[in-house]
C-alpha cells in the first residue's frame, strides 16, 4: 500500500528518546507506549484517575488539524511533540497471532505462535467454551508478544463471522459455518476470550459502554455485512452489490454481528468492500451508526477493509470525488480506513467543505478510546495488568495441547461402513498413504495464518503409529492435472490399509478465489476410485478442505470404507486425524456446514436469498432453506458409540405461558396460518423464559465428547426455516454414562421468527423441537 514509509524513522527515534528520558534500557525491545516521558505525563490524557472520555477529549484538543489527520489510516504516525508513539491498526489472528498484517513481527525472541485449526474446523466441535479457550490464549500470545516489543499494535481484525452462505466461498474455511446461531455463539465466545472477558458474563471482564472498559486485546467483527463472495465469475467482492432483502438481512446476516457486539462486547467492527442494496457498507449511516451504535450500543472502532474507502470512489463510482468518499464514510460513522486514503483527501475534504473537523473529531473519539482502553496511554506496560506476560507464554505445551484437542473435536467422521474405524494398531503391519495433503505443512493451517509453534503431518502422525507406512502423493498437486495412477495402484495392492489424504488447498480456495465446482479438482476423484478398486481393503478417505466437497461417489463407493472430513487442521491436526484414526479419540465434530452436491453451481452465487423459489426452480441455500438432497446435512457426523436422546421436560408440562406479557395489541392473524402471531419487541418479552431438559446416553463402546443440538422444525409458510437450530452444548460422556442437558431458553428469541419485511414475531401454539430422532411438541400460550 505504499503508506507513509518514512515513519518507522521517527517512531524509532521517538522511542529512543521515551527510553532515555524514563531511563529505561534501550538494548532490548520495548513495546511503544505513551505517557511515561515528561512533559507528557503531566497532560491529563495521561491521567488515569481521569474517565477515559475526558483523556480522549484533552488528547484530541492538543492536535493540529494535520495531526488529527495523520491519524485516520491503518499505519497511524507517532506525534513526537506529545509523546504519542505510532500505531498500526492492522494485525490479524483468525485461528492464532499471525503476521499477515502490519502490527505483528515474528523476527525477535519469538519467532511463531500456536497455530489453532482454521476456524471452519474448530466451529465443527459446536464446544463454546473451547472457543473461548482458544480466544482467551491467541490474546494471551498476542499481549506476549506486544510486550516483548515486535508488535506495534493490539487490535486484531478477527473473527470472520459472515455466514458461509455458499459452499463456492473462498474465504467460507475462515468462517464458523453457514448457521447464524452458531456463529452468533463463535463470534462471542471468542471475542470474550480474547479481550480477556468472562466466559459467560457472570462476573467481572469488560462490559460494554462503562468506563471501566479494559482490552486485554481488541476483537473486531467482520465483515459487515453480506459479504461472502470474493472472486467468483468475473464478479469481485470491490464492486459486488449484494441485494439482500429484509428478511434475510434480519435473521441471516446481521445475527452475528449483532450477537458479536451485544454479548460478546467487541470493541472493533470492519465493513465491508460489497455494497448492500445499492449503498457501500463503509458509507451507510443506517448499518454503522443507526444499528451498530445506536441500536446495538456498540462501544469500539469501526475500519474499512483495506482500501475499501478508494473503491467507493474509484471501482463502485458511487462517491464522485475522492472527498465524497471520505465524507460519505466518515458521516456514516466510519473511523479509520485501512489504507491511506483517508490521510491523503482528509485535508482536501475540509477545504472543498464537504466534511468538517468535528466530523474527524469523532472518528478520533472512538480511536483513541480503543488505545486507551488498551492501555497504551498508561505508561510503562509493566505496571499494568497485561504488560507482564512473558514470551514464554507462547507455545506452551498446554497451548499446543488446546490446537491438539481443537483438532480432535472438530474432525467430522462421515461414512463408516462396517466399522471398518477404528483401526487396531496391532492388526495394521503396513500401512500405505496417498495423496497430494497427506505431507504439506502449510496446507494444514489454512489461510491468515502464522507460523507454527511446531506442524505434524498426516504422514508423519501415521509413520509414529505405523512402522511399515509408505508414502506415494499420487498428484502433482492439489489441482492434479494428472495422476500416478499405477504407482499408488502398485502400493494400494502392496499394503494391508490405504488411507488418501485428498481435498483443497489454497490454490482452490481463498480470498479473492472463490471456487466453480464443488466436485473434488482434476483427477482426484479418478485417482481414488482406481486406488480403491486394487486395494486389499475398503479404503481411508480423509479429505482435508475448508469448504465443502461433492463427494457422492465415494459415499456410494463400498471400496471406499470411511470418509474423514478435517478441514485445514492446524499444527498438531495431522496427529489429532491419527488418533480418530487408530481409536486413540472418539470422533464428534459435526459438520457446520452443508455438503451440497455439483449441481448447486448452477445457482449464481451472486443471489444472495436466502429462502427457496419453487416458482423459479430456485433451491434456496443452507439447512435451514435448501429444498435439494445435501450430500451430507447440516450438523451430520458420525462416531464410535451410539447415542440417544429423550426429552425429559419441556416449559411447564410443554407449555409456556406468555401471561399477556407480550404485547396482544399487536396480535394479528397471519393468513394461512390458525394461529396468532405477536409482534416481538415488548420490554416483557425480555424476562421470559423457559427450559427444555435433554437426557443423553453414550451407550459405548467408547468415550466421547457429542454436541447435543436442539433444533425448531417448522412449515416453510412465509419464509419459515424448515429447521432452525435453537441451541445447542457439548458434553463429555463415558461408556454407558447419561447426562441431563438443560437448555434455558426465551420463547422470543428462540421460537421466534422474522417476517418478510423483517418485523421479528412469535406464534401462538404448537411449535416442534427436535433432538435427534427425537421430537417434542410445545405449545405457546397468550
Ligand atoms: C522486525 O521487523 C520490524 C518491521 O519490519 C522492524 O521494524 C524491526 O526492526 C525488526 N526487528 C528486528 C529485531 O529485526
Ligand atoms: C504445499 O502446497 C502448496 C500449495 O498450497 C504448494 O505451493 C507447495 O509447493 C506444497 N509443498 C510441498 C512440500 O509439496
Ligand atoms: C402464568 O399463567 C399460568 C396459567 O394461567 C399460571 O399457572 C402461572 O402461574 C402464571 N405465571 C405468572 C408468572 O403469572
Amino acid at each position: 500500500m505504499g503508506i507513509l514509509k518514512d515513519q518507522h524513522h521517527s517512531l524509532f527515534l521517538l522511542l529512543n528518546i521515551i527510553n532515555v528520558l524514563a531511563s529505561f534500557s534501550v538494548q532490548s525491545a520495548e513495546p511503544p507506549f505513551s505517557c511515561a516521558s515528561i512533559p507528557s505525563k503531566n497532560y491529563n490524557f495521561c491521567n488515569a484517575k481521569l474517565s477515559i472520555q475526558q483523556r480522549v477529549d484533552d488528547l484530541i484538543s492538543k492536535l493540529t488539524l494535520d495531526e488529527k489527520i495523520s491519524q485516520l489510516g491503518d499505519i497511524a504516525p507517532a506525534i513526537p511533540r506529545l509523546g504519542i508513539p505510532a500505531y498500526k491498526w492492522w494485525s490479524e489472528s483468525l485461528h492464532g497471532v499471525s503476521n499477515s498484517g502490519k502490527g505483528i513481527y515474528f523476527n525477535g525472541t519469538i519467532r511463531s505462535a500456536t497455530s489453532f485449526p482454521q476456524v471452519i474446523l474448530s466451529a465443527a466441535s459446536f464446544n463454546p467454551n473451547l472457543w473461548y479457550l482458544i480466544g482467551q490464549v491467541i490474546g494471551t500470545e498476542a499481549r506476549a508478544i506486544y510486550n516483548a516489543g515486535q508488535a506495534e499494535g493490539l487490535t486484531f481484525w478477527a473473527p470472520n463471522i459472515n455466514v458461509f452462505r455458499d459452499p463456492r466461498w473462498g474465504r467460507g474455511q475462515e468462517t464458523p459455518g453457514e448457521d447464524p446461531e452458531t456463529v452468533s455463539r463463535y463470534a462471542v465466545s471468542y471475542v470474550r476470550g480474547m479481550q480477556g472477558d468472562s466466559f459467560n458474563n457472570k462476573k467481572g471482564g469488560v462490559t460494554a459502554s462503562s468506563s471501566s472498559t479494559g482490552l486485554k486485546v481488541s476483537a473486531c467483527c467482520k465483515h459487515y455485512t453480506a459479504y461472502d463472495l470474493d472472486n467468483w465469475e468475473k464478479v469481485v467482492r470491490y464492486t459486488f452489490d449484494a441485494k439482500v432483502t429484509a428478511q434475510d438481512l434480519v435473521d441471516t446476516y446481521q445475527p452475528p454481528f449483532q450477537s458479536c457486539v451485544q454479548e460478546g462486547h467487541a470493541s472493533g467492527m470492519m465493513c465491508s468492500y460489497n455494497r448492500v442494496n445499492g449503498v457501500p457498507t463503509c458509507a451507510d449511516y443506517n448499518l454503522l451508526s443507526k444499528t451498530a451504535r445506536a441500536s446495538w450500543g456498540f462501544y469500539g472502532y469501526i475500519v474499512s477493509d483495506c482500501d475499501a474507502v478508494s473503491i467507493i470512489h474509484d471501482a463502485q463510482g458511487y462517491a464522485k470525488a475522492p472527498e465524497d468518499a471520505v465524507a460519505d464514510v466518515l458521516q456514516a460513522g466510519m473511523d479509520v480506513n485501512c489504507g491511506n486514503y483517508m490521510q491523503k483527501y482528509a485535508g482536501s475534504a475540509i477545504q472543498q467543505k464537504k466534511i468538517t473537523e468535528s466530523d474527524i473529531n469523532r472518528a478520533l473519539q472512538n480511536l483513541f478510546t480503543i488505545r486507551m482502553r488498551l492501555g497504551l496511554f498508561d505508561g510503562s506496560p509493566k505496571n499494568q495488568a497485561y504488560g507482564n506476560i512473558p514470551p514464554t507464554q507462547v507455545c506452551t505445551q498446554d497451548h499446543q495441547n488446546l490446537a491438539l484437542e481443537a483438532a480432535r473435536e472438530g474432525i467430522v467422521l462421515l461414512k463408516n461402513s462396517n466399522n471398518l474405524l477404528p483401526l487396531s494398531k496391532a492388526k495394521v503391519a503396513s500401512l500405505g498413504v496417498i495423496g497430494p495433503n497427506a505431507n504439506n505443512f502449510t496446507t494444514l493451517l489454512g489461510n491468515y495464518a502464522g507460523p507454527p509453534c511446531k506442524s505434524i503431518s498426516p504422514l508423519q502422525a501415521l509413520q509414529s503409529y505405523v512402522k511399515d507406512t509408505k508414502y506415494v502423493p499420487g498428484c502433482s498437486s492439489v489441482a492434479c492435472p494428472s495422476s500416478s495412477t499405477s504407482e499408488a495402484v502398485q502400493l494400494a495392492s502392496s499394503v494391508d490399509y490405504v488411507i488418501m489424504v485428498m481435498g483443497l488447498d489454497l490454490t482452490q480456495e481463498k480470498e479473492e478465489l472463490d471456487r466453480e465446482n464443488l466436485v473434488l479438482p482434476g483427477m482426484q476423484e479418478s485417482l481414488i476410485t482406481s486406488v480403491a478398486k486394487a486395494a486389499k481393503k475398503p479404503v481411508i478417505l480423509v479429505l482435508m478442505c475448508g469448504g465443502p466437497v461433492d463427494v457422492t461417489f465415494a459415499k456410494l463407493d463400498d471400496k471406499i470404507g470411511a470418509i474423514l472430513w478435517v478441514g485445514y487442521p492446524g499444527e498438531a491436526g495431522g496427529l489429532a486425524m491419527a488418533e480418530i484414526l487408530f481409536g486413540e479419540h472418539n470422533p464428534g465434530g459435526r459438520l457446520p456446514v452443508t455438503w451440497y452436491p455439483q449441481e448447486f453451481t448452477k445457482v449464481p452465487m451472486t443471489d444472495m436469498r436466502m429462502r427457496a423459489d419453487p416458482a423459479t426452480g430456485y433451491p434456496g441455500r443452507t439447512y435451514r432453506f435448501y429444498t435439494g438432497t445435501p450430500v451430507f446435512k447440516f450438523g451430520f457426523g458420525l462416531s464410535y458409540s451410539k447415542f440417544s436422546y429423550e426429552f425429559v421436560s419441556v416449559a411447564t408440562e410443554g407449555s409456556v405461558y406468555l401471561n399477556k406479557s407480550v404485547n396482544l395489541y399487536d396480535l394479528k392473524k397471519t393468513s394461512g396460518n390458525s394461529y396468532d402471531t405477536m409482534k416481538i419487541g415488548s420490554k416483557a418479552c425480555k424476562n421470559l423464559k423457559f427450559s427444555a431438559v435433554v437426557g443423553v446416553k453414550n451407550h459405548g463402546p467408547m468415550a466421547g465428547r457429542h454436541p447435543v443440538m436442539l433444533f425448531k422444525r417448522s412449515s416453510t409458510l412465509q419464509g419459515r426455516p424448515m429447521e432452525q437450530l435453537i441451541r445447542f452444548k457439548s458434553v463429555q460422556l463415558d461408556a454407558g454414562e447419561e447426562a441431563k442437558v438443560e437448555f434455558i431458553m426465551n420463547p422470543c428469541k428462540h421460537l421466534g421468527r422474522t417476517e418478510v419485511d423483517g418485523a421479528k414475531v412469535l406464534d401462538e401454539g404448537s411449535h416442534i423441537l427436535v433432538v435427534g430422532e427425537k421430537e417434542y411438541e410445545l405449545s405457546i400460550i397468550a
